[in-house]
């Protein structure tokens, strides 16, 4: 279908991964246990576990992933093929510095990474790079308490510091936390520990506030990598990223207005400090009012004026809806029981809410809050694929969710005006599910034959998706 929009020469069109969802290789070349290895699988009606360590017994896919510690000249070959000009994964923590607080990294952890970001500007692909995406040190869990800690901000300035002087000329976009405001859903020990390093039984008194000062240490160590980037190399390109779901009021009641706006608050406030260098008035009032105690010093104020990114990066799958309710006179927003179905729009097979259009509201409502250039580093359709016997996957339905993303993405651009880097779809090769552990919701434009147990030959073939793709960044976006 051809369409009347172009991206602007230059764009940065590939993939995204994540170094725990696909690397596997677990233990290999000196890496240490991350905060990935000791979640087990789940699906879409059994949330994934946090064990006490590894266990006997129990399926962690994170250790396996699609074994792209061995095998990624092949993967890499296949997105050269698909035309990308970048590549977005992140450093496993764990394999620089295994334990997180060593003195000296880790060599061989190192090179994989020189090997790997080598082998794609080889094939003239630039990697895209965040610090951290859900895998840091176990080890900082259980002897540090995660990132309610003030010491993390320095083993992780540490572990920044090490790969900017290492990659430097092979790297120049970097982000420091994936989807730092996760941490909203702070009620799930799952999100607790994936965002926050913080292991606690559900129902913990306190979650809460923990979460606000672990946030807090994110959001200034965040800020001093950007500053440290800076003086390694001025060319860097330092960046937030923030899982976008925006949140609509379900009605134009007043109250489900107010709801969804201190709901967008809530959520996006990460985004106002990471981009706009200061907290928004109304969460110290909040705080106050509910008793919740954040260490924040005026040289940490400083610290985030000074280190403000240089663009924000995010990912975008659907969409969120609240409404008001009469229990609730302050409009406190808690993500995990305040969203209801939207009767305008669509849901895939896990739930997630299908709105192309709230693609380009989203783009527009960062655009004017945190005046940035913005990144799309995800946005994909999770589904159940079958493969034919002749490797062939008839995925149209992706196709569609793609196509019509994209057309959003190219409006804002072209009508609106949004500064866009890039846009690198998630899970461009089928990958282990980051909220369920399985294989079985796939993103990829090329599937790999394995299934949630990590049985399969982990070949690697063509989706329909793989040619529309190619298509769409050879025409830059003039044909969806
Ligand atoms: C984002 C994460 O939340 O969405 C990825 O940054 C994740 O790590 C992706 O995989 C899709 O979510 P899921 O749960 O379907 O894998």
């Amino acid at each position: 279908m051809t369409e009347q929009y172009k991206m602007p020469e230059g764009f940065l069109w590939g993939g995204a991964v994540a170094a725990h969802q696909l690397e596997g290789g677990w233990q290999e070349g000196g890496k240490g246990v991350s905060i990935a290895d000791v979640m087990t699988s789940g699906d879409k009606d059994h949330p994934r576990r946090v064990t006490d360590g590894v266990k006997q017994g129990e399926v962690y896919p994170n250790h396996w992933g699609i074994d792209f510690y061995h095998r990624y000249p092949g993967d890499v070959e296949l997105f050269a093929e698909l035309g990308f000009k970048c590549f977005r994964t992140s450093i496993a923590w764990t394999r620089i510095f295994p334990n997180g607080d060593e003195d000296e990294p880790n060599e061989a952890g190192l090179k994989f990474y020189d090997d790997l970001f080598d082998d794609l500007l080889k094939h003239d692909i630039q990697p895209v790079i965040t610090l951290s995406h859900f895998e840091m040190p176990y080890h900082l869990v259980t002897e540090y308490g995660g990132w309610t800690n003030k010491k993390l901000i320095g083993f992780f300035t540490k572990f920044a510091e090490t790969v900017f002087k290492r990659y430097k000329g092979k790297v120049k976009y970097w982000m420091t936390f994936n989807e730092i405001n996760n941490q909203t859903t702070w009620d799930s020990p799952h999100h607790l520990l994936q965002d926050s390093a913080i292991k606690v039984e559900e129902g913990t008194p306190g979650m809460e506030e923990m979460m606000y000062q672990a946030a807090h240490n994110e959001v200034v160590a965040s800020a001093k990598v950007v500053q440290l980037g800076h003086q390694i190399d001025p060319e860097y390109q330092i960046g937030a990223m923030i899982a976008m779901c925006p949140i609509y009021p379900l009605t134009a009641n007043p109250k489900d207005i107010m709801m969804a706006e201190r709901a967008m608050q809530t959520r996006y406030w990460f985004g106002d400090v990471q981009a706009n260098g200061e907290y928004p008035s109304w969460l110290p009032k909040y705080w106050e009012r509910n008793n919740i105690h954040v260490d924040v010093t005026d040289e940490d104020r400083k610290t985030l004026m000074d280190g403000r990114v240089d663009y924000v990066g995010f990912s975008y799958y659907m969409s969120f809806t609240t409404k008001a309710t009469d229990d609730n006179p302050d409009y406190v927003y808690t993500e995990s029981k305040d969203l209801v179905d939207n009767p305008y729009v669509e849901k895939s097979d896990w739930g997630w809410q299908i709105d192309p259009v709230g693609l380009r509201y989203s783009m527009n409502w960062m655009n004017d809050r945190w005046h940035k250039p913005l990144f799309i580093v995800e946005n994909g359709f999770g589904a159940y694929d079958k493969k034919e016997n002749d490797g062939s996957v008839h995925d149209d339905y992706r196709v569609k969710y793609f196509h019509d993303h994209i057309l959003e993405m190219e409006k804002a651009v072209a009508l609106d005006g949004v500064d866009l880097i890039g846009y690198t779809p998630w899970g461009c090769i089928d990958l282990v599910s980051a909220s369920t552990g399985e294989m079985a919701k796939r993103y990829g434009f090329i599937y790999v034959d394995e299934d949630d147990l990590g049985h399969g030959s982990l070949e690697r073939s063509k989706k329909d998706s793989f040619a529309w793709y190619q298509n769409v960044i050879k025409t830059n976006g003039a044909e969806l």
